[in-house]
């Protein structure tokens, strides 16, 4: 059989071609399976967490840092559990990242702070000495771009069923109902009540000003990004 194989490159390539694809099928299947996806405790993105996520996305965060724990002793002693597919059922797109010159953010919102980020973001090695990561300073000056967040969020709802408005279940048994504007200025109205919280735990004076003035600066939006990654 394989002495015919080899004698014969066309059938020997179908053979390859063959093999693959069921392979590549083995490992993608099960991912589009409804069982897993999304996980429990997995709940949509606010208004907020996903311009903030915009801003993520638009500094290239991802060219530097992963989002994607190992199932490695060294990775889930330092980052916590390791990743499962149903986590990023809402992540559109996934920001799994392919470089790690900074670590893994998979899980900081579970020991990083939103003080800790104003810090590190103004100024790195203010609270990393040595760090070699750069300061995003305009954040704090740009504002935040919440109608796109909401304009996201219709889609999805839309397209993908992503379940706003709904009970969602979180891991220790509650219900989360994350919600959505049913008109971009109530979008905004929410933004600006989870940007307020955030706001009290920051010492910048501008920030504060700025949202007390009904403006949300990407760096806001950025933070509860950050926060809701756990
Ligand atoms: C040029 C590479 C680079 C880019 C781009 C970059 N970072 Fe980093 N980041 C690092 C490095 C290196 C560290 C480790 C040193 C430190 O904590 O400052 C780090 C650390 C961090 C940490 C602390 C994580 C922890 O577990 O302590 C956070 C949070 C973070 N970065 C967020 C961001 C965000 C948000 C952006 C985009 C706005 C970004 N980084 C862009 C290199 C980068």
């Amino acid at each position: 059989m394989f002495h015919w194989l080899e004698k014969h490159p066309f059938f020997f390539a179908v053979g390859v071609f063959v093999t693959i694809a069921f392979a590549g099928l083995v490992e993608i299947l099960p991912n589009f399976a409804q069982a897993s996806r999304p996980v429990i405790g997995t709940a949509p993105y606010s208004t907020l967490e996903l311009a903030g996520r915009h801003v993520y996305i638009k500094n290239s965060c991802n060219a530097c840092h992963s989002q994607l724990v190992r199932p490695f002793k060294s990775e889930t002693d330092r980052y916590g559990h390791y990743s499962l597919s149903g986590e990023y059922a809402y992540d559109r797109p996934f920001l799994w990242g392919s470089k790690r010159t900074g670590p893994d953010l998979m899980r900081v919102g579970n020991y990083r702070t939103t003080d800790w980020h104003e810090n590190h973001m103004k100024d790195p090695a203010s609270v990393v000495p040595g760090s070699i990561m750069p300061a995003y300073k305009w954040m704090f000056a740009n504002k935040a771009d919440i109608d796109t967040a909401f304009a996201e969020q219709l889609t999805v709802a839309q397209y993908f069923s992503v379940p706003y408005n709904e009970p969602v279940p979180m891991r220790d048994g509650s219900k989360k109902i994350v919600k959505m504007g049913a008109s971009i200025a109530e979008a905004n109205e929410l933004a600006l009540q989870e940007a307020k919280l955030i706001a009290a735990d920051m010492r910048d004076q501008d920030v504060k000003d700025a949202v007390a003035r009904g403006e949300i600066p990407e760096i806001v939006a950025l933070i509860a990004y950050m926060n809701s990654l756990k």
